[in-house]
């Protein structure tokens, strides 16, 4: 087997991964013969959108007050369900909310449980300080949790296409889960009986550029 090393694989996978969010690149533009695209962007990988989308996005943890518009979360959200499904089933419940009351009302139940966290510098809620929140809710019984990650990252690349940050939350949803007194608000996304909350996806606009987190390459080889 041998590793791989250098980043030209790296991108190749990416594009990759990227087409598989080739619905993503619909909300813009983009379509056509995507093995030979796919190809020819390693070649030219610094004029290939979707590579550099894929490769700009970081999690991001500091947000401005700027809402976000209800047509770029309209548009983050149509990406996400154009995501592919086993069988097209969309094992998914999908809830934005940009609530202020909301988001800091259960926020006071997490600093009531996190006193600690709330005091750290630029606190402002518990959704890594985003002034918008994605829930996503699967099947209660385990299933469509694959499909739902790749409904993320067509919402997470999306988003980074449109000037705006991200950042994968479990942390938060576990909290959301285990605390008794969450329980109303997670009652308001109202999913549907046999789903359940499985992660959330902050959005805002960013207040930092944080640089990328080493990634080890050796984990992805050829067979030769
Ligand atoms: C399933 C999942 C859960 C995550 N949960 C959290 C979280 O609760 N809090 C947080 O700050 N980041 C969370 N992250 C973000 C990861 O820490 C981050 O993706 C990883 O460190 C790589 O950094 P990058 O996203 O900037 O490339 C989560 C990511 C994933 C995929």
């Amino acid at each position: 087997m041998k590793t791989l090393k250098n980043w030209a694989f790296g991108l190749c996978l990416c594009g990759t991964v990227g087409l598989l969010g080739v619905s993503f690149s619909a909300c813009g533009a983009q379509g056509g013969n995507a093995g030979a695209d796919a190809a020819d962007s390693v070649a030219a990988s610094d004029k290939n959108a979707v590579i550099e989308t894929i490769m700009a996005r970081r999690s991001i943890r500091k947000y401005t007050d700027q809402p976000v518009e209800r047509e770029k979360l309209e548009q983050i959200l149509e990406c996400g369900i154009n995501a592919p499904s086993g069988m097209n089933q969309q094992p998914w419940q999908v809830r934005v909310v940009d609530d202020a009351e909301y988001i800091n009302g259960i926020t006071e139940v997490y600093k009531k449980a996190n006193p600690e966290a709330a005091g750290e510098s630029g606190f402002k809620n518990m959704f890594r300080n985003a002034p918008a929140v994605i829930f996503i809710g699967s099947p209660a019984n385990g299933g469509g949790q694959f499909d739902c990650g790749l409904l993320g990252e067509n919402m997470a690349l999306a988003a980074q296409s449109l000037g705006l940050g991200t950042c994968f939350l479990g942390g938060p949803v576990r909290f959301m889960l285990d605390n008794e007194e969450c329980a109303p608000y997670v009652e308001r996304l109202q999913f549907p009986e046999g789903y359940t909350l499985l992660y959330a996806l902050a959005v805002g606009y960013p207040d930092e550029s944080p640089e990328a987190k080493p990634r080890d390459a050796s984990k992805a080889k050829f067979v030769e």
